[in-house]
């Protein structure tokens, strides 16, 4: 499918929750956040009917993501679920890597093919300030399960203030050098002012050549991450919103006061 300004849209990103098991300083408050209501979320079948149209509408490329996609309870089951359709060359998921030791194989035989993980430090102290809870020697089991479960190539996401020349991003990218990961260096976003800027090492923040579309985990469908445009799925149908959000699709974002990267998963 292509929008207005010709630009295809083949990639489709799914936030399966809201929720997440840490609480990174740039992404959500200490206390954490209102959270939606159970009936708010979409169900695993309504999500795979919504990836079936968007698959069928030219949709070939699907990535689970959150807040952090595996505290969704029976993940492994939606991974399978839309592991089963036709027609998706490119499947992954993008997670802080926290639980993939106990997940990553589950995750291969469901039919994930790959993962990008979130690691903006690695220092253990600072991951946990970053962080304000989690472990980094868990991220560092994950990565090992993943690798060894095959959910290769891995890339990791890396955080930065400023450019990837600051301590912390030169450490990573020498962890991921030594360690045959892809590194993708994401600078801090402010989404409603709008300070977004392109990702070295992925396509992410690049408008011209935005071939995405998300849908949030109460079943919006979003043409752009900074505009507050959405259509719901649950109103209109799948198709409807689809369709709207490929005609809505800005040329380039401005800024978006509705979403958080814990509902819109980055
Ligand atoms: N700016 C840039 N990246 C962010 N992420 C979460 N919040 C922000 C932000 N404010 C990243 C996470 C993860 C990806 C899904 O989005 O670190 O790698
Ligand atoms: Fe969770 Fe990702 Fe937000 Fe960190 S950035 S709190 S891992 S959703």
């Amino acid at each position: 499918m292509y929008d207005r300004f010709n630009r295809k849209i083949n990639y489709l990103r799914i936030s399966v929750t809201d929720r997440c098991n840490l609480r990174c300083v740039y992404c959500m408050p200490e206390e954490g956040v209102k959270l939606l209501d159970h009936k708010d979320i979409l169900t695993f079948d309504e999500i795979v009917q919504v990836t079936k149209t968007a698959v069928r509408k030219g949709v070939d490329k699907v990535r689970l993501t959150g807040g952090e996609p595996l505290v969704r309870k029976n993940i492994v089951d939606l991974v399978r679920m839309i592991g089963e359709i036709e027609g998706i060359k490119d499947y992954g998921m993008t997670t802080n890597g926290i639980l993939l030791d106990r997940f990553a194989n589950d995750l291969a035989k469901a039919g994930l093919q790959r993962v990008n993980i979130s690691l903006d430090t690695v220092n253990a102290e600072k991951y946990k300030q970053i962080t304000r809870i989690g472990d980094i020697q868990k991220v560092f089991d994950g990565i090992k399960a993943a690798r060894e479960a095959g959910l290769e190539p891995i890339k990791i996401n890396c955080v930065i203030k400023n450019n990837s020349q600051e301590p912390d991003a030169v450490e990573v990218a020498e962890f991921c050098r030594k360690n045959d990961l892809k590194v993708r260096f994401i600078k801090e976003m402010d989404l409603e002012t709008g300070s977004f800027s392109i990702v070295e090492g992925g396509f992410g923040g690049d408008c011209a050549h935005c071939n995405r579309l998300r849908l949030t985990s109460d079943g919006k469908i979003k043409p752009c991450l900074f505009s507050d445009l959405g259509y719901s799925v649950r109103e209109l149908g799948a198709e409807k919103a689809i369709g709207l959000a490929l005609q809505n699709k800005p040329k380039s974002g401005h800024s978006n006061h509705t979403s958080k990267f814990y509902n819109i998963g980055g």
